[in-house]
């Protein structure tokens, strides 16, 4: 038997996954790292961290599974998005990144609009410029910690920076470049034209491939120190949301993903390269061949669950925290969320709105909470589904993944607030899997992505929507959006006594 290894590089932990040819997952590992949040909208990491937990999980697979290093064929990855790693000229680190979910830059975005042009920067990127991003992170570190930027030569994406200390190779493939705001997305190239008005130093962008390409193998002492052969193949690998899509077979139009992490995403298939979504969601290319998505993001999702879980029942588990989440109705007896804890992205690009619980009542016990949290975070993912909806794109089919697809009431949830059918994968592997099939695809165990997704991917149950329940949800929904127009002002007034 052979085998393939998908890298996902999350933002709590590294997740590794050993696929053989049928998909089956015979080895998994997870290593945690640490997230430094020491001001109020700041978020960084340690990319060695990244590194050294990934050949430690390495080795822990390897030796925990009687598997010849001679027969792992391939390995490729999945990562967070939009990550910022300073590099020098020796591709040693700067600094520590700066990650997708830091929101210090509201002024490098007004900057990139001032200098770029709103309606410019979107013909160009596709998207509009937004805290996450890229670009902003640079632009701060440029202003900010002007002699660490002076010896910048190049930046790459969380992954890469892995792939990078594998390999001694340094690329950036083109589903992650996309969420640079550096990128020409339909042609494919970086935009000299950003990079020069913005004065980015010369060769500052990293050479693109795709993410089926293979860039090399394993240095020796990594191959060594993981438990592999040096002549395991190493493929660029994609954007998690990207990975996520392939995992979950979205490889064709009509095809739609619902993905609870600690972000929330609902992605689309997109053949075109060149459609106009006007900035409302996100447009990037694909990991697959040839192709883009489009994507509405929530970024407090899973994170808002856990949030809840961590401050009002730290110790318990999830199951014995989402009981009795069923016997509450539609509408939490009246009870209304909103998951802004860190800002938001789909449909409002605001970083500083906070989250809210409506309509607490003396009646109200913890379910009510938690499901209010549950249907709040779904409430904000519908955002982005009705963006869809009102571009024409045809959703009644959705692919439901990550922690929004380990409970069948949620699921249920999600049928009845999309109304659409929800489909829930069997072994669902999120993103590594994704990565997986990208090597599986790269090593030429199969002559497509959707050939490959035909054997490694089942479908376990399907969940349809309740015509009642979608009706309550339907006015529940009108009520929500007004929610964050309500509260703005609010939350501008609160911000001054954040930390
Ligand atoms: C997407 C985004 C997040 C991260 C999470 O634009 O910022 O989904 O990719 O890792």
């Amino acid at each position: 038997m052979k085998y393939v290894i998908g890298i996902d590089l999350g933002t709590s932990s590294v997740k590794i996954l050993c696929v053989n040819q049928k998909g089956d997952v015979v080895g998994e590992v997870t290593k945690e790292y640490h997230l430094f949040q020491d001001k109020a909208g700041y978020s960084e990491q340690n990319p060695d961290h990244w590194v050294e937990q990934t050949i430690a999980g390495l080795k822990e697979l390897t030796s925990n599974h009687p598997i010849l290093p001679e027969q792992i064929e391939g390995i490729s990855f999945s990562g967070q998005m939009h990550g910022l790693v300073l590099l020098d000229e020796n591709n040693e680190v700067l600094r520590n990144a700066i990650l997708w979910n830091d929101t210090r830059t509201t002024a490098e975005c007004e900057e990139i609009y001032r200098i770029i042009g709103e309606e410019r920067l979107l013909n160009v990127t596709k998207n509009p410029a937004l805290e996450g991003f890229t670009l902003p992170k640079i632009l701060w570190v440029k202003k900010h910690e002007r002699e660490t930027f002076a010896r910048a030569k190049t930046f790459v994406l969380p992954k890469d920076y892995v792939r990078l200390k594998l390999t001694g190779k340094l690329h950036m493939e083109y589903s992650d470049a996309a969420g640079t705001l550096l990128l020409n997305v339909a042609e494919k190239i970086w935009s000299t034209e950003i990079c020069n008005l913005l004065d980015l130093p010369k060769d500052f962008c990293p050479p693109l491939v795709n993410s089926e390409t293979c860039i090399g193998t394993l240095l020796p002492e990594v191959a060594e120190q993981a438990g592999l052969s040096p002549h395991t193949r190493v493929f660029a690998g994609g954007a998690d949301n990207a990975c996520g899509a392939i995992g979950a077979g979205i490889l064709e139009e009509g095809k739609t993903l619902a993905s609870i992490g600690t972000s929330g995403v609902v992605l689309s298939y997109e053949s075109s390269h060149d459609k106009d979504f006007k900035g409302t969601v996100h447009y990037f290319n694909h990991a697959a061949p040839d192709a883009c998505y489009t994507m509405g993001v929530t970024l407090a999702a899973g994170y808002s669950l856990s949030w809840f879980k961590n401050v009002f029942a730290k110790t318990e588990q999830y199951t014995d925290f989402l009981n009795g989440i069923e016997l509450v109705p539609p509408g939490a007896n009246g009870l209304l969320f909103t998951p802004y804890l860190v800002g938001e992205r789909t449909p409002h690009a605001d970083s500083t709105i906070r989250g809210s619980f409506i309509g607490m009542d003396g009646s109200h016990r913890r379910e009510d909470f938690v499901r209010a949290v549950l249907e709040g975070i779904t409430f904000s993912l519908h955002e982005s589904v009705e963006v869809f909806r009102n571009h024409n794109k045809t959703i009644d089919t959705i692919v439901s993944i990550g922690g929004g697809a380990r409970n069948d009431i949620w699921l249920q949830m999600q049928a009845d607030i999309f109304n659409a059918k929800i489909v829930k994968l069997s072994s669902e592997q999120g993103p590594g899997m994704g990565a997986a099939m990208l090597a599986a695809y790269g090593c030429g165990w199969f002559p497509s992505l959707k050939e490959c997704a035909d054997v490694f991917l089942q479908v376990d149950r399907e969940f349809y929507p309740n015509k009642e329940t979608v009706e309550q949800y339907k006015g529940l929904f009108e009520t929500y959006k007004l929610v964050y127009k309500n509260t703005r002002e609010l939350n501008e007034k609160l911000m001054k006594y954040r930390k």
